[in-house]
């Protein structure tokens, strides 16, 4: 075949495959994009991956720009990434994000700044081997938070300042920001954030925040910052869900819960696993690996019509109680725009095909997408 054949021929193609992804957004939006739907109640964002800063993703670039209002990195903001070695920040991959946040006027989530897990070992240790001591490792975090929050001072509006800390018994992790630095590296942490920028809204950040013992850690810690006189703005519920966890009167409690404190709540890692758990502890515990079985990994190919129809409702379920409690719940962030995004092909099993969010791998929407649409009209 002439190359000028093959030119027309792949020019054809791509005008075909524009046309059928802009049939399909259209149809998605048919009754307004959830940010539209959701528009008097909270926010509605999506976690990034690298290739979506990028936007090299086409279905997903469309999909963001329609559905969401909100962003959130879902890794370019870590320690390990942002700043891999003594001295060296990388600000490619953030500026970005926050250059797209700003071309398409997002609310921007910085996450996270203290956490233990994606942190290099440098952080902690010295060249010679041996641990910093509490004044080195403070010096150092007020360096990072600093650095990082000062950069993006006045554009990001909120940060995720402390990413799990506690047990799920409630008591704090022996992580080495307490082995170093003591109890009071959270204080240190939320203090040096307002510092650096003082309008931005500050977060703690957790998983299984809806299992009682783990919940009353929480609003024992946020006392505990209150009473010291610490800014915290909000709690972040993860939101990585199963399908029979939480149950909605679990996650109702523990919305009205921080509400109480007078605390914003925010849903900031939503997804729901559909495959099998057996004995894999609720939550999102990253340093979890359990070997692959075959019964662990029941759709290699496809999400039966039946699971489609259980995680439509079950979205839906959790939806009615975000609604119930829009007061005090100010933002719903799915962790990943479609499913091929997702990190649960991975987590806790790796190499499993996964269903978790309301687009599916092709950026298609699912009947969870349209089920969470129809909660607010059915609600009026
Ligand atoms: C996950 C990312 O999605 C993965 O790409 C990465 O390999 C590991 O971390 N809780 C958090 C998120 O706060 O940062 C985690 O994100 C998921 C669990």
């Amino acid at each position: 075949m002439k190359k000028s054949h093959l030119k027309i021929l792949s020019q054809k193609f791509l005008v075909v495959a524009a046309a059928l992804l802009l049939s399909q957004i259209s149809f998605a939006q048919s009754d307004g994009p959830l940010r539209e739907v959701y528009k008097n109640n909270f926010y509605i964002g999506a976690a990034l991956n690298e290739e979506n800063i990028l936007q090299k993703n086409d279905a997903s670039n469309i999909l963001l720009e329609s559905e969401f209002n909100s962003i959130t990195a879902e890794n370019v903001f870590k320690w390990e990434k942002i700043h891999p070695s003594e001295g060296e920040y990388n600000f490619e991959l953030p500026d970005k994000f926050v250059a797209l946040g700003e071309k398409l006027n997002m609310q921007m989530i910085g996450h996270t700044l203290i956490w233990h897990q994606q942190t290099p070992e440098w952080v902690f240790k010295n060249s010679d081997g041996n641990y910093k001591s509490r004044e080195e490792l403070l010096t150092l975090m007020e360096e990072h938070i600093t650095t990082v929050v000062g950069r993006y001072k006045g554009k990001i509006n909120g940060w995720d300042v402390v990413n799990e800390a506690l047990n799920e018994d409630g008591t704090l992790k022996q992580s080495e920001w307490v082995k170093i630095i003591g109890e009071d590296y959270l204080q240190k942490a939320f203090e040096f954030a307002c510092q650096a920028d003082p309008n931005t809204e500050l977060y703690y950040n957790d998983f299984s925040l809806e299992n009682e013992p783990k919940r009353n850690g929480a609003i024992e810690l946020i006392k505990m910052l209150r009473s010291k006189g610490i800014k915290i703005d909000a709690v972040g519920l993860q939101g990585h869900y199963k399908m029979d966890w939480p149950t909605t009167s679990q996650l109702d409690s523990t919305i009205k819960a921080f509400a109480k404190l007078g605390l914003k709540v925010m849903i900031t890692e939503l997804d729901i696993d559909v495959l099998p758990y057996n004995n894999i502890p609720v939550g999102a515990d990253i340093s979890m690996n359990v070997k692959l079985r075959e019964e662990f990994n029941p759709y290699p190919d496809r999400l039966p019509e039946e699971n489609q129809n259980m995680l439509a409702e079950r979205y839906a379920d959790l939806f009615k109680v975000f609604l119930v409690n829009d007061e005090s719940v100010s933002r719903i962030t799915f962790w990943g725009i479609s499913d091929d995004e997702s990190w649960l092909h991975d987590w806790p099993i790796k190499g499993r095909t996964n269903y978790p969010l309301l687009f599916d791998h092709s950026g298609k929407p699912k009947p969870a997408y349209y089920a969470v649409k129809k909660i607010p009209k059915e609600s009026k």
